[in-house]
């Protein structure tokens, strides 16, 4: 589709002024060889935004190797990384190269170091002043000719400081992308569900057009904890169940649906009154906003002075 190639940026799709932000800040870094720090919730993109640091560097020709150091378990971090000389422990019936080796021109993408323990957090600082490091066993120092991107779940610096060393913090957060939650980006849903609506329709060989209105309100409406991981699932799911040519809200999963009931539909009996279709329609939509008014304001188009002054006038007009 035309229109989803101009919000694409290799292959992160984002129309939102955060993602155009996100958009600069890689190409900012990735000319230079600098160690950075991927931040955002889970599902939000961070290798990708990584792949995307990685293949716009002078590095691009070399390997990207990502590890997710919080799925190993912390006593084989150091020699999944680092690698290990034939003998240095029980097990250890040959030399094995470690990711640091495997990645050797290229980038190193450390998912989730605030798992990490505190010794291969110490290691991972030395390498990172020095660019050598020793295999575990070893005595050799190879040299460490990677660049190192790392990310972690936790959205907010500080949590994140907290659970990781000072020193290795400072080390690693000169230079941060941070990938703000889905919700917080709510021009970019529409896109990226069209564009994982067309990825899946690829993958399991169907012809589905797009979403009827109530699925595309209620995808709007959602609050995506699991970001776009958690939309991709849903679209594909939808996908899969969808008989006809739009996706519409009985294909997707209860939450979402339940996300879009409070405010469906909107009642108006013949015969009120502009000026009372109005009054019903602010009453409602309040309502289904939670009495927030100032989403309100927002699902009405209106400014939020506007809202009020629409009040406040419906308001004197009762009490004359
Ligand atoms: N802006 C985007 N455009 C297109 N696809 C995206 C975008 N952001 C994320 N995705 C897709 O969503 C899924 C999750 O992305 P990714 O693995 O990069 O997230 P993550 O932040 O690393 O998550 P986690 O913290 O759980 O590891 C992937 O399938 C990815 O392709
Ligand atoms: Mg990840």
């Amino acid at each position: 589709m035309v229109i989803q190639h101009r919000h694409k940026f290799d292959e992160l799709t984002g129309k939102s002024p955060q993602m155009k932000l996100v958009f600069q800040r890689i190409q900012e870094i990735a000319p230079n060889d600098v160690t950075v720090l991927i931040t955002g919730e889970s599902g939000t993109g961070k290798e990708l935004v990584a792949q995307s640091i990685h293949n716009r560097s002078n590095r691009a020709a070399g390997p990207f190797i990502p590890v997710n150091t919080g799925a190993i378990s912390r006593d084989l971090v150091g020699s999944e990384l680092f690698g290990h000389q034939q003998g240095a422990f029980t097990g250890a019936t040959e030399t094995k190269l470690g990711k640091f080796e495997q990645a050797r021109g290229g980038t190193l993408f450390l998912d989730e170091i605030s798992s990490m323990d505190e010794a291969t957090q110490i290691s991972l600082l030395r390498v990172l002043e020095t660019k050598k490091f020793q295999r575990i066993g070893g005595r050799r120092f190879v040299n460490a000719d990677v660049r190192i991107i790392a990310a972690s779940n936790e959205n907010l610096l500080n949590e994140f400081q907290r659970n990781i060393r000072q020193d290795l913090f400072h080390r690693l957060s000169v230079f941060t992308i941070n990938i703000p939650p889905l919700r917080e980006r709510n021009s970019d849903i529409e896109i990226l569900a069209e564009e994982l609506l067309d990825n899946a329709c690829e993958e399991f060989n169907k012809t589905i057009n797009g979403f009827d209105r109530q699925a595309s309100f209620a995808l709007n409406r959602y609050n995506w904890p699991g970001n776009v991981r958690e939309m991709k699932n849903v679209i594909q799911r939808a996908v899969l169940i969808c008989p006809g040519k739009k996706i519409r809200l009985e294909h997707l999963p209860d939450r979402i649906r339940n996300a879009s009931h409070s405010q469906q539909e909107i009642i108006l009996p013949v015969g009120v009154t502009l000026k009372q279709a109005e009054q019903i329609i602010i009453r409602n939509t309040i309502h289904s906003a939670g009495g927030n008014r100032k989403k309100a304001a927002e699902i009405l188009g209106i400014s939020r002075r506007a809202l009020y002054n629409k009040l406040k006038k419906h308001n004197s007009k009762k009490s004359e």
